[in-house]
């Protein structure tokens, strides 16, 4: 497959996530983000009569689980976004599941597939699609962004400090006509902090902020794990494990107002319906990785697994 690399992604939070998950044997359980089939496999293993099914919306991560896992019949790998998981379900004549999984983010493998434009250290055109089937690229995002936009995504995605100063480095140099690849825009961040040595934070964050623009992370996040909680039958679970802030408190927000009474209230202020509580929170701090899994895995250092119990 084109671009295809053989650096092996490395689960993160593989144990504690597989535990909490509390697979049944006879169960059914969904892999929202199967990228290489890491917790994928370990879920499948301990399957016996259950099932398994597996989505990547990237069609080569989709492509790999697929090979990875051809040997478990239990397991269905899909093709598509997790903000589809009610119709995927359907499409597949499953109900209610036992357990669903959400990594969040991007895998090794996209962001050491150079020509995908993913990280700064490779030059490639600015593409960063996950899905580069449809969408926009990053070059088009930055293309047409304003200052006060870049500023906000700077800051929402990757909680980039001198925000201001290095949206203006970007749009300086996309005036000029030349944002167009990796380099450009490393290039950009570099003149935006010229004390800052040549490898300064801000190039990871800046970048992983771009991307998560250009893929719609933390709407799909949204979407997608308000219909896991609905699929879930009662005492299953979903585990989400996040690595940076905004996508935390997505999954924190959206799940603790699952665990909570909603009301829901006329224009006058009485309440019209109570809606129960539909999630009981089984982790009330996020788990991290210990320092063994984080020596291993430096990807893993900011990882955190919150887990709901679906009352
Ligand atoms: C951190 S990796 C998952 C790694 C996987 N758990 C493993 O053990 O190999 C995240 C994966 O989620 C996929 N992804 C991100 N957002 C998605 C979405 N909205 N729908 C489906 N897949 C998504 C990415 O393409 C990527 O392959």
């Amino acid at each position: 497959m084109p671009g295809e690399v053989d650096a092996p992604h490395v689960p993160v939070l593989a144990g504690p996530a597989i535990e909490w998950l509390a697979v049944r044997p006879e169960g059914t359980y969904v892999d929202c983000t199967a990228g290489a089939g890491g917790h994928a496999a370990l879920i499948a293993r301990r399957l016996h009569g259950g099932r398994l099914i597996a989505m990547d919306r990237d069609p080569h991560a989709a492509a790999l689980a697929r090979r990875r896992l051809e040997t478990f019949e239990c397991v269905t790998v899909v093709r598509a976004n997790y903000a589809e998981l009610r119709a995927i379900l359907d499409g597949l004549g499953v109900g209610r599941v036992d357990g669903i999984l959400i990594d969040c983010g991007v895998s090794s493998m996209q962001i050491d597939t150079p020509e995908r434009g993913f990280s700064w250290s490779r030059t490639a055109p600015l593409d960063m699609r996950m899905d580069p089937t449809g969408g926009t690229t990053a070059a088009a995002y930055l293309r047409r962004v304003s200052i006060e936009d870049l500023v906000r995504d700077l800051k929402e995605f990757g909680d980039v400090r001198p925000a201001r100063r290095i949206a203006r480095a970007i749009l300086r140099r996309r005036d000029a006509g030349a944002m167009e690849t990796t380099d450009d825009l490393a290039a950009a961040v570099r003149e935006a902090l010229p004390f800052a040595g040549p490898e300064p934070e801000e190039l990871r964050t800046v970048f992983q902020s771009v991307r998560i623009r250009v893929n719609e992370e933390l709407r799909w996040i949204e979407a997608g794990l308000a219909q896991a909680i609905d699929a879930l039958r009662p005492g299953g679970r979903v585990c989400v494990i996040a690595f940076h802030s905004g996508e935390d408190r997505v999954v924190k927000t959206l799940m603790r107002d699952a665990a909570r009474e909603q009301r829901l209230l006329y224009p006058d202020g009485r309440v019209r319906d109570r809606i129960p509580p539909r999630l009981r929170l089984l982790t009330r701090a996020p788990v991290r990785p210990d320092d063994e899994e984080v020596r291993n895995n430096p990807r893993a250092k900011s990882a955190r697994l919150r887990v709901g119990e679906r009352l």
